[in-house]
């Protein structure tokens, strides 16, 4: 993959003690160059590509591991319209665990191991276990482990005592209507519409659970035909792991769990540690898929492919929130990143993601245009329904929170969680915490980037992802063609 990139000049200085680099460029300083197209329609392109060697979307969008970015909810999202979330770590094992598990759970067309409770138990430990696991129902078991009835917030609405047994509030077994455990999914949905059910239990011959099948499953399988799936049928998830004390533990607990891809987030990820702990879970799990960063060289991208990385991810202090380029003197500008990251990963057939600093669709094309298979985003997912925190209003506007994971408060925040109580005050941040406006709901936001992308590619004249990669190519633009880019010399009536 040759990048054509035409320059309005180079300069490149060099003496016996310091090397100055050519120059190198950010999204914002170059555009596109426009190519014969045979586009019936702007959006006939298709978005589908490679996230790591083995994992496929069906969009190229990745919500980032930011604890107010992506928690279970955004993964959800995220899976159902093509992409994927990766969960953050700034929590417990238990807690990412948990979330992991949520997502994999979600769109089960079929769900294989349902919540289940002992017809002997309470009300009180079924409310616990169904907000704790954000299910509205379960299935009732008796002490031969068979099933004798279902439990869902219809039955409880309006009870209070938590010592009620569950055997007196159940739906019984006689009133039950049941599938077998190899039923399809539109027979299940006779079933379900022709007894006006919303859950219909799976059953072996001898009574014991094989499944549970909801309508909402249903209607999610329907509803979002793109949605990004494993080979069971679930949503696909990714996990974030550190390098440093519980990493392996905590990766172990991931994979456990069935997450799909693990993230190992490290600001600098070109490091012995990093590298390290890269080997040790190649080692341990061959099979899993690990996508390594963050690098912007191509010296760490060939050095962690090397070490076993599935994908790399890309950007060293282009995010919104990053304060790292300030704090340290060190990055690396992002488009000439992913040009030079890409040509190196590309030699190994090992894809790259570009991560941070994206502020509208024009970029994601630009950086898949450079080489990057998918871009990960941070600001333009935070503020939605999706991302984690409350909303709340200043001066008659919605706002949310976006931090970034090395900013004073998600450092204090996670000091609070663990043992490192003492230390806050000695920590350097390289990331800032700031209010970003209430934006509603992702999938209008996913909307509009994948439109907008769709649209570039159609200028590129390329038809797939694939296609977009191998023939963007861009031209410098000075700042008059910058200013010339933006809305100008008008009043916009939405502003
Ligand atoms: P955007 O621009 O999409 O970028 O908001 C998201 C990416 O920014 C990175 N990130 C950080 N970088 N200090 C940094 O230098 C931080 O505190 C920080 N928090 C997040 C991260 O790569 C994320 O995906």
């Amino acid at each position: 993959m040759k990048k054509v990139l035409i320059l309005s000049y180079i300069s490149i200085f060099a003496c016996d003690a310091v090397t100055i680099k050519e120059k190198a460029f950010s999204y914002d300083d170059v555009l596109l160059i426009p190519k014969y197209s045979t586009f019936q329609s702007r959006q006939d392109g298709t978005t589908k590509t490679r996230l790591t060697k083995k994992i496929w979307l069906n969009i190229p969008i990745i919500s980032a591991n930011m604890d107010t970015v992506t928690e279970a909810e955004m993964a959800i999202a995220m899976a159902q319209l093509g992409g994927i979330g990766i969960i953050h770590r700034f929590n417990s094992i238990e807690d990412q665990v948990l979330a992991v598990k949520r997502v994999k759970r979600f769109k089960n067309a079929i769900i294989r191991n349902p919540f289940t409770i002992n017809q002997d138990e309470t009300l009180g430990k079924a409310k616990r276990i169904m907000t704790e696991n954000h299910v509205t129902s379960l299935l009732v078991t008796d002490e031969s482990n068979k099933l004798s009835g279902i439990l869902t917030s219809r039955n409880i609405k309006f009870l209070e005592n938590p010592n009620l047994k569950i055997k007196e509030i159940m739906t019984p077994r006689d009133k039950l209507i049941t599938g077998t455990k190899d039923i399809d999914i539109e027979q299940a949905k006779e079933l379900l519409v022709k007894n006006k059910i919303e859950k219909l239990p799976l059953i072996h011959n001898d009574n014991s659970i094989a499944g549970l099948i909801t309508s909402k499953d249903i209607f999610n399988k329907t509803k979002y035909p793109q949605a990004a799936i494993d080979e069971k049928g679930r949503l696909i998830v990714g996990a974030a792991i550190g390098i440093k004390d519980d990493a392996i533990e905590r990766a172990t607990a991931l994979l456990e769990a069935e997450v799909d891809v693990l993230v190992i987030d490290v600001a600098h990820g070109h490091c012995q540690q990093g590298i390290k702990v890269l080997k040790t879970l190649k080692e341990k799990f061959s099979n899993s898929q690990i996508i390594a960063g963050n690098v912007a060289t191509a010296q760490g991208t060939r050095d962690l492919i090397q070490a076993g990385a599935d994908c790399v991810k890309i950007g060293v202090g282009p995010g919104s929130i990053c304060t790292t380029r300030i704090t340290t003197g060190c990055g690396y500008p992002q488009l000439s990143a992913i040009i030079e990251c890409a040509q190196e990963a590309d030699k190994f057939d090992v894809p790259i993601i570009a991560d941070g600093g994206i502020k509208n669709s024009g970029d994601i094309t630009k950086a898949i245009g450079a080489g990057a298979s998918t871009v990960m985003l941070g600001n333009l997912l935070a503020g939605t329904d999706e991302s984690p925190g409350m909303t709340f209003v200043k001066n008659g506007k919605k706002y949310k929170v976006i931090r970034g994971m090395a900013s004073f408060g998600a450092n204090l925040a996670r000091n609070e969680k663990t043992t490192d109580k003492n230390n806050a005050e000695k920590y350097v941040p390289e990331g800032v915490e700031a209010l970003i406006p209430y934006k509603g709901s992702v999938q209008e936001i996913i909307f509009q980037l994948i439109g907008g992308l769709k649209s570039g590619m159609s200028y590129c004249g390329t038809h797939n992802i694939e296609d977009l990669r191998a023939k963007g190519d861009f031209v410098q633009i000075s700042a008059s063609g910058i200013r010339e880019s933006n809305v100008h010399d008008v009043n916009e009536l939405a502003k």
